[in-house]
């Protein structure tokens, strides 16, 4: 607030004494399909959310959907693109840009981000989401929503929770257990809401764990507004609001779009059906929010600028995002960058470098303000100096056009390399259904393997927002992934291919080899309206790690025109407690001869773990600009919860006193630095022993494990029989029985009074 916060909190307690029902009503749900109602008796503005999250879609109209129908903005590179940057201040210089753009458009929030993690890769809008680690989307939604909320105007992070999937998204029941829920699909939405308190987050359409997330008092109210302290508004997805009464009383705030009649909802309040409370906490967040809004809106004017300086600063940016957001996969021989003196003549082929795919299909889809055509790019970057010819290729995606393919076969057969551009199609990712499986089209794939017969200097460069299979791997020498990266891509895609950025992006998702080595693929897409996450926290590389499945290309991998060497891993403690801070620190130096940047990974792994844990998991990232030869030392800071688990027995983060090491290097796969630390924890969590505790678990106690290894010898005797000769199984036999069946199989020698007493001794004794 820029005025006093008192002064704010006064003038909205004032107001909603002063409203009526139906007026607190109006405010909890919208006037129409972008904004919220005003109430003009009482000067209380009305605020316009739009989409969002990697551009301004500002519909022409307030009455409908608007998707293609809106005002001209810049089109940015789309979430799984800027991902790949790893690169968090890039991610807020964006969200400043955006926020500008926002706030010259008339927006007062911009929807987004979305950081739902990538559970399925056919999952239709991966393209809008970050990745399949809750650290990485975590920070960059965090680095998003600080640049765009700087600007004054507000975010909504999204979808909340576990819209992780199209198919079905309105109805599936999403069933996943406590544990997963939190470390895998919570703890992004954690970070970004406690470290950059975005001013709105959506809830989704879906449900999750029987209840729809719009109704959902465990997510809304316990966790979010709860635990969490989010002060905020809970917007809906629009039309995710099913039940108004059931959902005021979960903490739902504000319901979009808007439109319907108010008096059956002013009914349920002067029924009595629902609370006052509800609907006074939910008119009182929304009222803080708008006047918030009003407040920035004389705060922050860009107004006065000139739209075609502003679209060309933004422009520029957009291309600077998408060109540290490619990432270089694959390159034999150094055959990029293509550079004048070994290569004159290139084949381009493909009608993306006509046509690029920059942006992805439903309500994220921009109008952009111009779009960079990659062939044209090339040739004004080239400068004269190399010739680019250029073929078809392919018509349709889907049927192979013979002549067009013998075309840009001869036309590569010619010249001295051939760039070729393939992916995904529109209509293979979507908002709205999901993929339907990870093949690139047929016509994309065949001209891949007929270009590379005849042309060994062949450059494969992808436009998809999603990771995609590739049986053609081996064939071309280098394989660009460009991903959905905006309205500037073009350009970004000639700086990489001719070298004047150096590629730096990394995978924010796993590659697999196929479809069917994916975490979920048994588990997905559910049937009758439920769906299981059955793999559980083992998700993207987790899964990969722990079942030893190689993918095509790992999470966190990217190559460079340059090389890196890391060394002097070292830790600023050899112990710790919970309670403090371990500094990493790496040096990494550029060890060839061109200008780079490196995005460095921290991994932690917990040596020995009571409960099942992932192999390793990314906790901290950082990226690094380096002259050839130059070396910097790069310091991370892990805390507490870098280090826990979340135990569903006691429902709280828990750390396990013991040994953890951290791993760092350029990739998930690739890490060559290693030290330890010893982890003592200093909330010790007793546990409760009870009758039908399992002896292994009484033995794994100091104090119980005195008491019942007494009872042992007695009730294994019992058991064997007098002349039973090596005992060694039945003591395995044992440690998975529960304590009460020594009653039994001891004839009663150990009693039920016995047992009784001695766990409430080693209870007590915690
Ligand atoms: C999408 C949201 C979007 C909203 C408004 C919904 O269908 O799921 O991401 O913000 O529409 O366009």
């Amino acid at each position: 607030f820029q005025r006093g916060e008192v002064d704010v909190q006064e003038k909205i307690k004032e107001l909603m004494r002063q409203m009526t029902i139906e007026e607190k009503v109006a405010l909890t749900i919208g006037q129409d399909f972008w904004s919220t109602n005003a109430i003009a008796r009482l000067g209380i503005p009305s605020i316009n959310l739009n989409d969002g999250p990697h551009g301004v879609r500002k519909p022409i109209s307030g009455t409908d959907a608007g998707i293609g129908n809106s005002l001209p903005a810049t089109c940015f590179p789309s979430a799984s693109a800027v991902a790949s940057s790893f690169d968090v201040n890039l991610m807020q210089e964006m969200g400043e840009a955006l926020g500008e753009e926002s706030r010259r458009l008339g927006v007062d929030v911009l929807l987004g981000p979305g950081l739902n993690i990538k559970r399925t890769p056919v999952c239709g809008r991966n393209f809008e989401y970050f990745s399949e680690d809750p650290v990485l989307a975590g920070e960059m939604a965090t680095a998003e929503v600080r640049g765009i909320q700087s600007r004054g105007v507000g975010t909504s992070v999204k979808h909340f929770a576990c819209n992780n999937q199209e198919y079905e998204r309105m109805s599936i029941n999403v069933e996943v257990d406590e544990r997963t829920l939190r470390e895998i699909y919570l703890a992004g939405f954690e970070r970004v809401v406690k470290a950059a308190k975005p001013w709105t987050v959506m809830a989704s359409y879906n449900k999750v764990n029987g209840d729809y997330a719009t109704e959902n008092e465990v997510l809304l109210q316990r966790i979010l507004k709860g635990e969490w302290e989010f002060d905020g508004v809970v917007v809906s997805d629009w039309g995710a609001v099913n039940d108004k009464d059931k959902a005021l009383a979960a903490g739902m705030d504000l319901e979009m779009p808007g439109g319907r009649p108010q008096p059956e909802i002013v009914a349920l309040f002067e029924n009595g059906h629902i609370p006052m409370s509800a609907l006074d906490a939910a008119a009182e967040r929304v009222l803080l929010m708008v006047e918030k809004a009003a407040a920035q809106r004389e705060e922050h004017d860009f107004t006065t600028a000139s739209a075609a300086d502003v679209g060309q600063k933004a422009h520029t940016l957009a291309r600077r995002v998408a060109g540290e957001s490619i990432v270089l996969l694959k390159n034999e021989e150094n055959l990029l960058p293509l550079t004048s003196e070994t290569v004159q003549s290139v084949a381009v082929l493909g009608r993306f470098a006509k046509q690029p795919r920059f942006q992805g299909a439903g309500s994220s889809q921009i109008v952009p303000t111009e779009v960079d055509i990659p062939l044209e790019e090339l040739v004004a970057l080239a400068d004269g100096k190399m010739t680019f010819e250029y073929a078809d290729g392919y018509v349709d995606s889907e049927t192979i056009d013979e002549a067009a393919l013998r075309e840009a076969v001869d036309l590569a057969k010619k010249s001295q390399a051939a760039v070729i551009f393939a992916g995904l199609p529109d209509h293979y990712e979507s908002e709205g259904y999901d993929r339907k499986h990870m093949s690139t089209p047929p016509a994309h794939n065949r001209l891949i393997e007929e270009v590379c017969r005849v042309q060994r200097n062949t450059v494969v460069v992808l436009m998809n927002g999603s990771s995609i299979v590739m049986p053609w791997v081996d064939a071309p020498k280098a394989i660009v992934e460009a991903w959905l990266g905006g309205q500037a891509i073009g350009g970004a895609i000639a700086d990489v291919l001719l070298g004047r950025v150096n590629p730096s992006g990394k995978l924010a998702e796993t590659f697999p080899v196929r479809y069917e080595d994916t975490p979920a693929y048994l588990n997905y897409p559910g049937e009758l309206g439920t769906v299981r996450y059955g793999e559980g926290l083992f998700v993207g590389y987790r899964y990969y790690d722990a079942k030893g499945v190689r993918p095509l290309f790992p999470f966190g991998h990217g190559l460079s025109y340059t090389t890196f060497a890391y060394t002097k891993l070292a830790l600023s403690r050899e112990t710790m407690t919970d309670v403090d801070e371990l500094e990493v620190s790496v040096s990494v130096r550029n060890t060839g001869e061109r200008h780079g940047k490196e995005a460095v990974q921290v991994y932690v792994r917990d040596v020995e773990s009571r409960l099942v844990r992932p192999v390793k998991e990314l906790k901290a990232f950082g990226k690094v600009e380096l002259a050839p030869g130059e070396e910097r030392t790069i310091t991370f800071t892990l805390r507490d919860r870098d280090f826990a688990y979340f135990d569903p027995a006691i429902h709280d983060w828990r750390i396990d006193s013991g040994k953890f090491e951290i791993l760092v290097g350029p990739s998930s796969a690739l890490l060559p630095l290693k030290a330890t630390i010893v982890l003592e924890s200093t909330k010790v969590i007793p546990p409760v022993f009870h009758k039908m505790s399992l002896v292994k678990d009484f033995l794994a106690h100091p104090v119980a494990m005195e008491a019942v290894s007494a009872m042992l010898p007695e009730w294994m005797r019992m058991n064997a029989g007098a002349d039973a000769g090596d005992l060694s199984f039945m003591e395995a036999m044992m440690m998975e029985l529960p304590l009460k069946k020594a009653i039994a199989f001891t004839g009663g020698q150990i009693t039920e009074e016995m047992l009784e007493a001695l766990i409430s001794r080693v209870n007590q004794a915690g």
